[in-house]
């Protein structure tokens, strides 16, 4: 898991400045996001692909969404969006009722596979993630809690080489934290993590949840994840409509459901074994 440093440029052309970014330093509590007819087509003429269209949910402020859809539907692309790392071609997204325009400094990012800096200890890589302007006393505190939330204190002085894929993760996981994020991004962040680191990453993940309140938007495969994490989970698919050939107008939300039950939720109920098949279904996995 990585965060996107505030160094990065957007990749699409009309992204405005980051400097117009709001200060990061200000939003220290979970905000709301609203996705308004979002669509994006990449390319143009006859080799124009539509890969998003009509996207407009909303998510509550601190509430924990999974996005669930097949390999390539745009779940990366709308998580983008919502960072302004990306610009949708139609349509909007707002934070907090503010406008998402150009990297924007309320979101963190984070992704699948671990990108710490390598020359530099675990304690320094959560603090590359410090808003600007944070005093030496304040970033210092700031990182010994949050390594600790993730239980790395007593590693904060190892670097990358020096401790698992987990760890690693769990170090990400922290920096991206730093930055005090309104909106946390995860896309597929526990992917690339044997079956058990993941369990525990998913618990660890309730906990920060719990400890440092903040809105997240979690791209996932796995159902038992997004079952475990999510209070609604939202389904990206292509719709087929009256034996139209849908293939090119691009995924839209095909079915939202609330979760039911506080968290840690049971693994074993049958409540939930439910719907991971009725999710399935939708995913086109049928029988399990
Ligand atoms: N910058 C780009 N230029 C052109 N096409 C793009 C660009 N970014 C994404 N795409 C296309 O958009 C589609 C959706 O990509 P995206 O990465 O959002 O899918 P995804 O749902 O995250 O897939 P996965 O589950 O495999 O990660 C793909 O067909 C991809 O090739
Ligand atoms: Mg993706």
């Amino acid at each position: 898991m990585t965060v996107v440093i505030p160094s990065v440029r957007p990749t699409a052309p009309s992204s405005p400045d980051s400097s117009s970014s709001v200060d990061a330093a200000h939003h220290a509590s979970a905000l709301p996001v609203s996705f308004r007819a979002l669509r994006r087509t990449f390319g143009n003429g006859n080799a124009a692909h539509t890969v998003l269209r009509d996207i407009s949910f909303d998510v509550r402020r601190g509430e924990v969404l999974a996005i669930l859809g097949p390999s390539g539907c745009g779940k990366s692309t709308l998580l983008r969006a919502a960072a302004g790392l990306d610009a949708p071609s139609a349509g909007s997204v707002d934070i907090d009722g503010t406008p998402v325009q150009g990297i924007d400094s309320r979101c963190a990012f984070a992704f699948q596979e671990p990108r710490l800096l390598p020359w530099h200890t675990l304690q320094a890589n959560v603090a590359i993630g410090l808003p600007k302007g944070t005093s030496v006393k304040q970033g210092k505190s700031k990182v010994g809690r949050l390594l600790e939330l993730v239980g790395l204190d007593k590693f904060a002085k190892h670097r990358p080489r020096e401790v698992s894929g987990g760890m690693a993760q769990r170090a990400s996981l922290a920096r991206a934290l730093a930055r005090n994020p309104g909106v946390l991004l995860l896309d597929e962040p526990f992917g690339a993590l044997d079956a058990l680191t993941r369990i525990k990453m998913q618990d660890l993940l309730l906990d920060v949840h719990a400890a440092e309140p903040t809105t997240v938007l979690l791209v996932t495969h796995d159902v038992d994840e997004a079952l475990q994490l999510a209070d609604r989970i939202i389904v990206l698919g292509k719709e087929a409509s009256a034996g139209q050939e849908t293939e090119h107008d691009g995924a839209t939300i095909v079915r939202t459901v609330d979760v039911p039950g506080d968290r840690p939720r049971n693994r074993g109920s049958v409540e939930l074994a439910r719907m991971r098949s009725s999710l399935l279904a939708s995913l086109g996995v049928d029988g399990h």
